[in-house]
């Protein structure tokens, strides 16, 4: 029997993922000052564990007032470093490359943690709010304070800052970068027509509105290793009119593609508030097609992500040729061993080498004698 196709290797640059199922980013709201602690290695450790391919951290700050909150994992300071690589160590132990999603939050940073209400903080929140940085002077949403509009200096430091954090990120050990052009925070709100109204060389026509988007990959890019990976997570489409459509990223994909780019994750989103975003109905793989089409036109692997729950659902994903790679988010929170799981569902013979021996030995011996007794 041919191997399920989820459960064949993969490989970016030098970096191999042993199936094609990834850990999605994921903020966790538990950091103080934007430093790994025991939350997040416990939280990584379910996955490590789990026979997962490969994994991403959250969204992690290149600057600190680029953070969503005040609980997001920073990369803004050598300090941060020790931290990261001993999250690389956990993965690298059970044969995982570890990726760090390097992000700017735009005028979405200074936001309270969601179960606090996920909107702005304030002056009197407990945390006090920080300003927020974006492309032109427009507020996220009625309520949300309205940004400065970042002036050619600010772009600079921003464009050094996410070189800055992938040279930690190598100095930490990690296996990949993925650089955050998604879910309405910087790089998305450049190049959404929807959040940038600048008339200088970064707004207005295709190209300006791309520029920051490229500068920062050109950046990153020349900071790390030529073997390691650069991805970047694209919202694909905008959730409002005259926003962002899927030719415009495919467009963005080929240009990205050639400044060395080796991985587009297929996300949507994000650019408007909670009401446009509550509007929009996900329906299982809502996104795949979007990593379907970028694959197909701009000839860069990708990866699919959104509301895939299913072992043979994910498993279609890629026999299809839709995507490269399945990124999962809630489902791993509902069940960290999703991708042993997942390979005993699709009757992957060596699933149980996806444990770690101390689980897998006791586990496929439990299985050999289910199997003696059934026959
Ligand atoms: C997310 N998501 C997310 N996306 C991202 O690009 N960076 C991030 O830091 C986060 N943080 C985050 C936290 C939590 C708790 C959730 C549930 C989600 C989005 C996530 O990566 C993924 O794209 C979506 O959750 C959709 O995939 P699932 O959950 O349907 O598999």
């Amino acid at each position: 029997m041919s191997r399920p196709p989820l459960f064949t290797p993969f490989a970016s640059r030098g970096v191999h993922f042993r199936n094609r199922l990834v850990v999605s980013p994921m903020c966790q709201y538990q950091a103080d000052e934007g430093l790994v602690n025991d939350w997040h290695y416990a939280h990584h450790a379910r996955f490590a564990l789990g026979g997962i391919g490969g994994a991403l951290l959250e969204a992690t700050a290149v600057l600190r007032d680029g953070r969503i909150s005040p609980g997001c994992l920073g990369i803004w300071n050598d300090g941060h470093i020790p931290g990261l690589r001993r999250l690389a160590e956990l993965y690298h132990q059970h044969g995982v490359p570890l990726g760090v999603q390097l992000a700017h939050a735009g005028r979405k940073a200074s936001s309270a943690v969601p179960w606090q209400g996920s909107g702005p903080l304030t002056a009197g929140s407990a945390y006090p709010a920080w300003p927020t940085l974006a492309p032109s002077a427009l507020a996220h949403n009625v309520d949300w304070p309205t940004p400065n509009a970042a002036s050619l200096e600010d772009i600079q430091q921003i464009i050094d800052g996410f070189a800055a954090a992938a040279r930690r990120a190598v100095e930490a050990g990690l296996d990949f970068v993925e650089i955050h052009g998604a879910h309405g925070y910087l790089i998305h709100e450049f190049f959404s027509p929807l959040a940038n109204h600048r008339t200088d060389a970064y707004g207005g026509e295709f190209a300006h509105r791309a520029r920051l988007a490229l500068e920062v990959v050109r950046a990153v890019r020349a900071a790390v290793p030529a073997q390691m990976p650069v991805w970047y997570r694209a919202s694909c489409v905008d959730d409002g009119e005259g926003g962002i459509c899927l030719g415009d990223t495919v467009q963005l994909a080929a240009l990205l593609a050639a400044e060395g780019v080796d991985l587009i994750d297929c996300s949507a989103g994000g650019i408007l508030g909670p009401v446009a975003r509550s509007a929009t109905v996900a329906t299982p793989g809502h996104q795949v097609p979007y990593a379907a089409r970028i694959r197909a036109e701009a000839h860069i692997p990708t990866m699919a992500v959104g509301l895939i729950t299913e072992a043979l659902q994910a498993n279609q994903v890629i026999a299809d040729g839709a995507a490269d790679l399945v990124a999962l988010g809630r489902a791993l929170l509902d069940d960290p061993s999703f991708a042993y799981h997942a390979a005993l569902a699709l009757q992957v013979p060596d699933a149980h080498d996806l444990l770690p021996q101390s689980h897998g030995f006791f586990l496929a011996r439990r299985q050999a004698r289910t199997e003696v007794k059934a026959t």
